[in-house]
């Protein structure tokens, strides 16, 4: 790549791996000219542009979403995969990262990770190693059993436990769009790690009293990280297993609407394709696309990612 000293004219050539590093920051770099001493400002962006080259890589800042609620079965798992899937689906880059034991979103995907987090917060093996391409645009990186272990880990650390999982994911904020997280029922240090990583928080609720209840005492939990983590932020909440036919629901949907007016999306109503496509392997919108519930994940691709014409 040549830089021309605007003083004394003299060309320099510049190595692109020197520069490659800056390109598509948007930043300004002040240069001296090696004849006349001269210092200016070069735009890196422009003079790569200029000297014909194929497009600066993109770079990504992914957005880091965890999905989480300390109540057990009130869809997060279903609601990460197929948030996942959906946005993937819309063209994004998305990496879905279980965190939970259980599991349960190789086995929602069809697929059967050889490694995972596990093994990325272990350093045994390097991200890419880690991480299972699921479908197009969707990549993995799988949860299970061995998590229990990871957890011990964490717990013995005597400082900095919390950031385990930014440091171990680090790597990898450049890489993706999305990074959509599930997360194990109940309060545990691997889910505090997670509220140190991810910068928005997706609630999902069964409109049941319970669950409710749990929303207010989680958000509790939240508030108390939040004094150490201004950047996380109670995004989405997001209502599940809602039954038109019944008032109940509705009512309680009703009440969340008032209480977060800013935060509630549009409901995921009750439909059982939802607890029978895992069994298949296939997400909402491949094992039933013309359901309910492929419409209302559907809306809300479209609400997280700003894009009102996602998957229309
Ligand atoms: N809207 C829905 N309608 C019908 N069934 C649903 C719906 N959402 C989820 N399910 C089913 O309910 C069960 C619990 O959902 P899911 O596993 O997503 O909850 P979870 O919050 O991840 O549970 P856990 O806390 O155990 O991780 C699953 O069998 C799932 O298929
Ligand atoms: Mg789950």
């Amino acid at each position: 790549m040549i830089i021309v000293c605007p003083k004394c004219s003299r060309k320099h050539n510049v190595s692109l791996d020197a520069v490659k590093p800056h390109i598509g920051s948007g930043k300004k770099l002040t240069a001296t000219c090696k004849s006349c001493r001269h210092r200016f400002p070069v735009h890196v962006d422009a003079l790569f542009a200029q000297a014909g080259q194929q497009e600066p890589p993109k770079t990504y800042k992914a957005r880091k979403i965890c999905v989480t609620l300390s109540k057990g079965g009130v869809g997060k798992t279903t609601t990460a995969v197929n948030l996942g899937s959906g946005l993937a689906l819309a063209g994004y880059k998305v990496l879905l990262v279980d965190t939970d034991t259980q599991g349960q979103s190789a086995y929602i995907l069809g697929r059967k990770p050889a490694a995972g987090l596990t093994e990325l917060l272990t350093q045994e093996l390097t991200p890419r190693e880690c991480i299972l391409e699921a479908r197009k645009n969707l990549w993995l990186l799988g949860g299970g059993k061995s998590l229990a272990g990871v957890k011990r880990i964490i717990d013995r650390k005597s400082f900095g436990a919390e950031w385990t999982l930014s440091e171990a994911m680090s790597a990898l904020d450049h890489e993706y769009d999305f990074i959509i997280m599930d997360t194990s029922p109940g309060w545990d240090q691997l889910i505090v790690n997670v509220l140190f990583y991810a910068t928005e928080v997706l609630v999902p609720v069964a409109l049941e009293i319970m669950p409710l209840h749990g929303l207010s005492e989680f958000l509790k939990s939240l508030g108390s990280i939040q004094k150490y983590r201004k950047e996380i932020q109670l995004k989405y909440i997001v209502p599940t297993f809602l039954d038109t036919r019944i008032k109940g629901p509705q009512n309680l949907y009703a009440q969340l609407k008032k209480l977060y007016p800013e935060t509630i999306c549009s409901p995921i109503r009750y439909n059982e394709s939802l607890s029978e496509a895992p069994s298949f392997g296939k997400t909402i919108f491949e094992f039933a696309p013309g359901s309910t519930a492929s419409a209302d994940y559907r809306k809300l691709v479209r609400k997280v990612s700003l894009n009102e014409n996602a998957l229309l």
